[in-house]
Formats: C-alpha cells, structure tokens, sequence
C-alpha cells in the first residue's frame, strides 16, 4: 500500500519477474475491463476518471474472483488493494473462509512532491499496460512500448487535478489501514525513494523474514 504514484506496481512486476508470484493490481485490472467495455469496466470508469475509488462492493467481488484462480493458489501479491477498512476485512474474511491470512504488508513511504514527479514522467502502454517513466525508466524507441510498439500514453488519472484527489483520498481511506495491519504485525513501512533495486531490497529483505516464519 501506499499513496498514487509511490511505486507499487514497479515493485510488485519486479516480485513477479523474479519469484513468480502473481502480481493483483486492483487498478490494472479495472483499466483492463475498462478497454474491454464490460460491464465492471463502465461502472468503475467514471470513478476512475474522477480520482475517486470505486465501490467496495464492486471491488471485493473482482478480487475474490480473481484470487480464486489457479495460480494464486500458492500466493499473490496485491498491488492497491485492499485500500478501505471494509475491504480489509473482507479480504481477511474472505482468506480466512480458506485457512489463509496475509503474510506481510508493506506500506511506501514516499514524500508527495516525489510522487508528484514520478507521476508527470509516467506513461503507459494502453494495450499491455506496462508502465514507463520519461527518465526512469524510459523505453528503447521514445514513446513507443518495448513489448508491443504501441503509442504510449498518459493515465487520464494522472492530471495534476485528479493526483491531488486521490493523494487526499489515500489520506482518508487507506492511511487508516497502517494501524489495522500494525495490530496484526505483519506490517512494514519503507522509503519508496531511491532507485527501484534499491526499494526492491528494502521490501526483498522484508519479504524473505516472512517467508522465513511461514515455513
Ligand atoms: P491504481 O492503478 O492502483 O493507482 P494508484 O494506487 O493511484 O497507484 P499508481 O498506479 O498511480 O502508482 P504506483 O504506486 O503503482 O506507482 P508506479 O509503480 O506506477 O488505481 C487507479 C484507480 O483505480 C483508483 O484511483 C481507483 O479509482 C481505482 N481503484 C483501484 N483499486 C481500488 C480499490 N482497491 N478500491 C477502490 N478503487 C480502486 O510508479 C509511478 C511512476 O514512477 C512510473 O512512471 C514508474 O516508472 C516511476 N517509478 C517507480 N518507482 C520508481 C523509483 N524507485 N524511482 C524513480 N521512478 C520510479
């Protein structure tokens, strides 16, 4: 978890590069069903546009059918979920129907005007939806995705206006979560500054220690 911007998604494709372990981004799966116009897609897409999250319910029922597939049977990572109170319960509800519990949560720490910059620089393939940055992470050919060729884009989310809304919506809704998860001590908070390898360490480490208790 962690606020627009902080780096999530860049961390969880690195864990699933490398550890190959599913990579849930509630957000990408939402982008997704908006391209395909399908029903999930038209009623999160307004909300999307606008900053805002969509409905609980609406996402509790994605993320459920999605955890129920085959590959995340021996785990997952989720990327922007859950992101309010009533979704970390029912996610914990829902894995503890399945004798299952989070191992860990992490939480990017990351100072707003960073993530003012990351935003800007960021643009994204609209057909795969890899995410690219202008200097970070800049594709071969200029503007072009490496895994398709596709024209790169700019989020719709991503204008100044809309950034400012979700940083006060993270405030709101998900910032509350921290002490949830406090509570069940499986909770990390780390510096998201610094280049990618260097986070992927901090969280790395992190991760190996809770791997190390589940055994
Ligand atoms: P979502 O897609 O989850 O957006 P977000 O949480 O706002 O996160 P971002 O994707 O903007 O950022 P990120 O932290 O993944 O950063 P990234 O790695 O891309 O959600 C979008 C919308 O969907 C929500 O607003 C809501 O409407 C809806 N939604 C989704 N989940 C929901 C839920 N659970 N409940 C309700 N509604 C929900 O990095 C950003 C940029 O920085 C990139 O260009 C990247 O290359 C660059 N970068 C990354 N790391 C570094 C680094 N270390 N150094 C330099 N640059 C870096």
């Amino acid at each position: 978890m962690g606020p627009p911007g902080a780096g999530k998604g860049t961390q969880a494709e690195l864990f699933q590069r490398r550890h190959g372990v599913p990579h849930i981004s509630t957000g990408e799966m939402f982008r997704a069903a908006v391209r395909a116009d399908t029903e999930v897609g038209r009623r999160a897409a307004e909300y999307m546009r606008d900053g805002e999250l969509v409905p609980d319910a609406i996402v509790q029922q994605l993320v459920e059918d999605r955890l129920m597939q085959p590959d995340a049977a021996a785990g997952f990572i989720l990327d922007g979920y859950p992101r309010t109170l009533v979704q970390a319960d029912a996610l914990d509800e829902f894995l503890a129907r399945r004798g299952r519990a989070l191992d860990g949560v992490v939480l990017f720490d990351i100072p707003e005007e960073v993530v003012l910059r990351r935003l800007t620089g960021r643009r994204v393939c609209p057909v795969c939806g890899t995410n690219y940055h202008v200097e970070h992470k800049a594709p071969h050919v200029p503007g072009r995705c490496d895994l398709d060729g596709a024209e790169l884009i700019q989020r719709r989310d991503d204008a100044p206006e809309t950034v400012h809304r979700r940083l006060e919506i993270f405030r709101r809704w998900t910032a509350p979560l921290v002490d949830h998860y406090r509570a069940l001590g499986i909770f990390l908070a780390v510096s998201a500054q610094g280049t990618a390898e260097e986070v992927y360490e901090r969280i790395q480490e992190f991760a190996a220690s809770r791997a190390a208790r589940a055994v």
